[in-house]
């Protein structure tokens, strides 16, 4: 038989335990981090590209080709893309992270020391991880020019280096056309691998966009405006922003 100082005691620990559950499920979920808040911001950003014809009703052909620009910014911007046109240094992921490890372009943008081909091989591959799903990759796995760089610039500033022979790669406006339209590379950009959001609408549609830009003069932004975030200590800017753009 249990003394009644027993049966106080196993009632006490059950209110011990009653207790401690209440309080676990009514404490509050942890905030998500600044990082995974940039991420799911920029995720549910990241939606929609307006095709060429939607601009149609501008009348003003320079508004009408600034509009089109800014929509065709929406790719530029976007990590798939602005990630690999750094200053110096590769980022990683939506949140636009320093590449890890620390990768620099080297001579020819494939790597200095430690080739980009050592881990990135011709095609995305399944690695599976929680953090890291596929590892990206194609034959051209590689950095843009210095002169190509994007991250730490304004749209009117990519603008301008676009156009630009001597910073383009040698390109004509019709030579550009046909790179967002059908550079393979580009076409990444919608083909990530899995864990990685596709840069938005397709390529067909920034090949639509671009070519409805060229025809109504390739008209730039005016100057300002927000930069493409950027962590790389080599970009012009030492803006460090999580705030997604587009
Ligand atoms: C030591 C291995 C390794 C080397 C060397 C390496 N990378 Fe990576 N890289 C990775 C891994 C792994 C990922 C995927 C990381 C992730 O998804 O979080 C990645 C992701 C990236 C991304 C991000 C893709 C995106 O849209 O988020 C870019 C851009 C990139 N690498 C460029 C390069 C370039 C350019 C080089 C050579 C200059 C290079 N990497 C060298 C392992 C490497
Ligand atoms: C893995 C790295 C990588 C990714 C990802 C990438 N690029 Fe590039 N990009 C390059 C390289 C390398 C060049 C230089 C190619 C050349 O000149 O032949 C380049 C050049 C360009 C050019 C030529 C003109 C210029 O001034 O920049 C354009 C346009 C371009 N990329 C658009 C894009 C778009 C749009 C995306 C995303 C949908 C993208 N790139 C994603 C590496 C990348």
């Amino acid at each position: 038989m249990r003394t009644s100082s027993e049966i106080l005691a196993v009632a006490a620990a059950s209110l011990a335990v009653l207790v401690a559950v209440r309080v676990a499920t009514a404490a509050p979920a942890d905030p998500p981090s600044p990082t995974a808040a940039a991420v799911l911001n920029e995720m549910r950003q990241t939606v929609s590209l307006k095709p060429a014809s939607a601009f149609g009703g501008i009348a003003d052909p320079k508004a009408r080709s600034v509009a089109l620009f800014r929509e065709m910014g929406k790719v530029i911007t976007h990590p798939r893309c602005a990630n690999c046109h750094p200053a110096e240094h590769p980022a990683q992921g939506n949140d636009r992270h320093l590449h890890m490890p620390l990768v620099s372009r080297g001579p020819d943008g494939h790597g200095e020391g430690l080739p980009c081909a050592s881990c990135h091989t011709g095609g995305n591959v399944w690695v599976g991880g929680t953090r890291i799903v596929t590892i990206p990759g194609h034959p051209n796995w590689g950095l843009a020019p210095a002169s190509m760089a994007w991250q730490g610039k304004t749209l009117a500033e990519i603008c301008a280096q676009l156009k630009d022979p001597a910073r383009n790669g040698g390109r004509t406006l019709a030579q550009i056309q046909d790179h967002m339209a059908h550079d393979d590379l580009v076409g990444w950009g919608w083909n990530p691998g899995a864990g990685r959001t596709p840069a938005p609408g397709t390529q067909a549609q920034l090949g639509e966009l671009t070519q409805a830009w060229i025809d109504t003069g390739a008209v730039c932004p005016a100057p300002g405006g927000t930069r493409v975030p950027t962590h790389d200590p080599a970009a012009k800017t030492a803006a460090v922003r999580l705030t997604p753009v587009g």
